[in-house]
C-alpha cells in the first residue's frame, strides 16, 4: 500500500513508519521537524520536509498518490496549548483540514488519525474509561483532538473517506524526546542517568499524585498496522487499561537504573515535588476492550518490560554520546 505518515520523524510516527516499511508498504513522510528529528526517519521512506498547513502539500499528494494517510503530526503539548491555543488550533485543526481537503481531491481511501485517550475524557470518574464515556476535554489540545474527530466523521459522510481514530494513552519508548514537558518516562530516565532529581507534579489535595496509563510504543505500532485493514469508521482507545501513579513509575525506573549499574551517586530517593501544570488532569486510564474485540489488538508489553527496553535504548544512546 502507498501510505503517507505525517509526523513520521517524531517519536511514535517514526516507529510506525519502520513497521509499515518492514511489512512491505511504500511510505512517504511529511514532517516539518518542529519536534521530530531527521535521524529518526527510515532511509527507505521518501521524506518531504514540509508543514502540514502548507499549500505545497498538494504537490506531495499529486506525486505520491497515497491510499492511506496516517496522521501523527501535531502540536503535542498540553501546557503549550493552554499558553497559545491559536497555534495549537492552527497545527492540529487547520493542519488536519488541509490534509483532508487534499485527501478528498486525490482520492485517499482512509485516514488513520491519532487522538488522545489521555486528554479527551478530561477528569473522568469511570476507570478504565471507555470510548463512549462523555467527552469533557479540559485543554485546547484535547479540544483540538475532539474537533478533529468530528471533522473525520463529517468527511466520511460527505465524501466517503474512511477513517480509524486511535486514542492513545501515555506512550513511551525509544526515541521519545526528554525535554519539554511531554514524555515523563524519558524525562525521568535522562535526569536519573545524569544524577539529577526529576520533579513529580501534584494536584492540591492529591497526596498520591497523578495516575496515567503507560503503553509501550511497539504495542501502539501494531494498532497502526491493524488499522490499515480494520476499524472502519471506528474510534479505539489504545493503552493498557492499567493506571500507574507517577511516583510508582519513578520507583520502577529508579530500580531499573540501579540494577543496570548506571546509577549515579547523586540519585535521590525522593524526587522534587511541583504543582500540577495548566491542563494536567489527575487520573487517566483507558478501557481497551473495544480494540481487543474489533481490531484484534492488545498490548503485549507490561510496564516493566517496556521500561527495560526503553532504558536499554537510552543507555546505548548515552554510551555513544
Ligand atoms: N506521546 C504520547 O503519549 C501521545 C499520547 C496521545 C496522543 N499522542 C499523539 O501522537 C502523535 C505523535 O506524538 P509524539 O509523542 O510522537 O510526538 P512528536 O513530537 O515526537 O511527533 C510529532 C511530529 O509531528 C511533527 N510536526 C509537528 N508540527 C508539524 C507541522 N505543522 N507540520 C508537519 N509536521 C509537524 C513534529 O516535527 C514531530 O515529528 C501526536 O498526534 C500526539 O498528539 C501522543
Amino acid at each position: 500500500m502507498k501510505i503517507m505518515v505525517t509526523g513520521g520523524a517524531g517519536f511514535i510516527g517514526s516507529h510506525v513508519v519502520d513497521k509499515y516499511i518492514a511489512e512491505g508498504h511504500k511510505v512517504t513522510v511529511v514532517d516539518n521537524l518542529f519536534t521530530g528529528e531527521e535521524q529518526n526517519i527510515n532511509p527507505s521512506a521518501k521524506f518531504y520536509l514540509m508543514d502540514i498547513r502548507s499549500n505545497l502539500l498538494e504537490e506531495v499528494f499529486k506525486i505520491e498518490k497515497p491510499e492511506i494517510v496516517n496522521h501523527h503530526a501535531a502540536q503535542i503539548s498540553v501546557p503549550a496549548s493552554v499558553e497559545d491555543p491559536l497555534f495549537d488550533a492552527g497545527v492540529n485543526i487547520l493542519g488536519l483540514l488541509n490534509l483532508l481537503q487534499y485527501s478528498v481531491k486525490y482520492m485517499v481511501k482512509k485516514i488513520i488519525f491519532i487522538s488522545s485517550g489521555g486528554a479527551i475524557y478530561g477528569e473522568a470518574d469511570v476507570f478504565p474509561t471507555p470510548e463512549d464515556y462523555p467527552l469533557r476535554p479540559s485543554s485546547p489540545y484535547a479540544i483540538s483532538k475532539l474537533i478533529s474527530e468530528y471533522y473525520l466523521n463529517f468527511y466520511k459522510k460527505q465524501y466517503g473517506i474512511d477513517f480509524t481514530v486511535l486514542r492513545y494513552a501515555n506512550i513511551y519508548g525509544p526515541r521519545q524526546v526528554p525535554h519539554g514537558e511531554a514524555g515523563v518516562v524519558s524525562i525521568f530516565i535522562e535526569k536519573l542517568l545524569k544524577g539529577e532529581s526529576p520533579t513529580i507534579y501534584f494536584h492540591d489535595g492529591e497526596p498520591d499524585g497523578m495516575t496515567r496509563d503507560y503503553c509501550y510504543v511497539e504495542d501502539v505500532v501494531k494498532a497502526n498496522l491493524f488499522a490499515l485493514e480494520k476499524g472502519s469508521g471506528e474510534i479505539f482507545n489504545i493503552g493498557t487499561g492499567k493506571g500507574t501513579l507517577t511516583k510508582e513509575l519513578y520507583r520502577n525506573i529508579l530500580n531499573l537504573i540501579r540494577v543496570s549499574g548506571y546509577a549515579k551517586e547523586a540519585i535521590y530517593d525522593e524526587p522534587h515535588r511541583g504543582p500540577a501544570r495548566p491542563g494536567d488532569i489527575k487520573k487517566s486510564c483507558i478501557d481497551i476492550k473495544k480494540a481487543q474485540n474489533l481490531l484484534g489488538w492488545k498490548p503485549e508489553h507490561n510496564l516493566l518490560s517496556g521500561l527495560e527496553n526503553t532504558l536499554k535504548w537510552f543507555l546505548a544512546k548515552h554510551s555513544t554520546e
